[in-house]
């Protein structure tokens, strides 16, 4: 019997790297896309609305890999209020000829990268090439790692907008530590690599503004990040200028809503 292998987040940490994520996520999508990766029913279940929630993820990836598995993310919003962390999840992978496990995964770090790196590959090949304003609505976890990747592959972004539904004050808070966190979260990866990292470090050196008008911004933006939980339409379609390019990554379950449905 094969060893499982335990893998916590400060492990996941050390390990991933945002540039290396993305080109893994993409191609995982070239392997969906010839049928070497299935896809499983989402399970999702609401223990208490807007207080509590989880969803299984799995899937299996064919060819030489041969891994299946699954990834259970649960929110649970009042862990906040006593000193817990509202997101947390677990992966458990196997072996895709015998079914015997491989490992287990502190989750929260790998979907953070893997969310990420898959707005980004959306915004890198369906958006326009000469795209300089991003607004990102939402300035929680995802939003950090939407950036992160988003820059990362996007070559003439000039400034980020960043919005909160809920408090503008966070969007302002969020601006005020960007810079930092993208230096010391993304940027000290690659500092062997003097080139990447000088390439890396001038697209992070970009504008950060946090606003308090969505319609305005709305306007002004060639691409568009949401990751809110919202259950009701945060931007108009008659906001939005031709050929804004949308990735929402918090619609993510039935009854979640961020844009206009028209
Ligand atoms: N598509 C995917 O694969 C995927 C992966 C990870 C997270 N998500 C979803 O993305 C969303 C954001 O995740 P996160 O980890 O950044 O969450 P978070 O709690 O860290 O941040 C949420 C952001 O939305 C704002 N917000 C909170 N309640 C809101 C509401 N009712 N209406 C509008 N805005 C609200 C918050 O102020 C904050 O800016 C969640 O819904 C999560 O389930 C999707």
């Amino acid at each position: 019997m094969s060893k499982v292998r335990i893998l916590n987040e400060g492990i996941i940490k050390e390990l991933l790297d945002i540039k290396n994520v993305i080109e893994v996520v993409k191609q995982v999508y070239t392997l969906k896309n010839s049928n070497q990766a299935d896809l499983f029913p989402i399970i999702t279940h609401i223990f208490e609305p807007g207080k509590a929630d989880m969803d299984i993820k799995a899937g299996h990836l064919k060819g030489e890999a041969n891994v299946f598995g699954l990834k259970l993310v649960s929110w649970f919003g009042e862990n906040i209020k006593k000193g817990l962390p509202d997101v947390i999840g677990t992966i458990m992978v196997f072996d895709g000829r015998t079914g015997i496990p491989l490992g287990i995964l502190s989750a929260e770090h790998i979907t953070c990268m893997r969310t990420g790196s898959a707005g980004a590959i959306g915004s890198k090949y369906l958006a326009r090439k000469d795209s300089e304003n991003l607004l990102m609505v939402g300035a929680g976890h995802q939003a950090f790692f939407q950036i992160a990747a988003g820059l990362t592959v996007l070559n003439n972004i000039k400034k980020v907008t960043v919005y909160d539904p809920i408090n503008y004050k966070f969007a302002v808070d969020f601006c005020n530590k960007v810079k930092l966190r993208l230096k010391n979260e993304i940027l000290l990866r690659y500092k062997d690599d003097k080139i990447y990292s000088e390439k890396l470090a001038k697209k992070f050196g970009i504008t950060f503004v946090a606003t308090d008008d969505i319609e305005k911004s709305t306007g002004q933006a060639d691409i568009i990040v949401t990751a809110t939980p919202s259950r009701k339409p945060l931007i108009k379609r008659e906001w939005v200028k031709k050929g804004t390019h949308f990735t929402c990554i918090g619609s993510d379950m039935e009854g979640k809503q961020e844009i206009d449905e028209n």
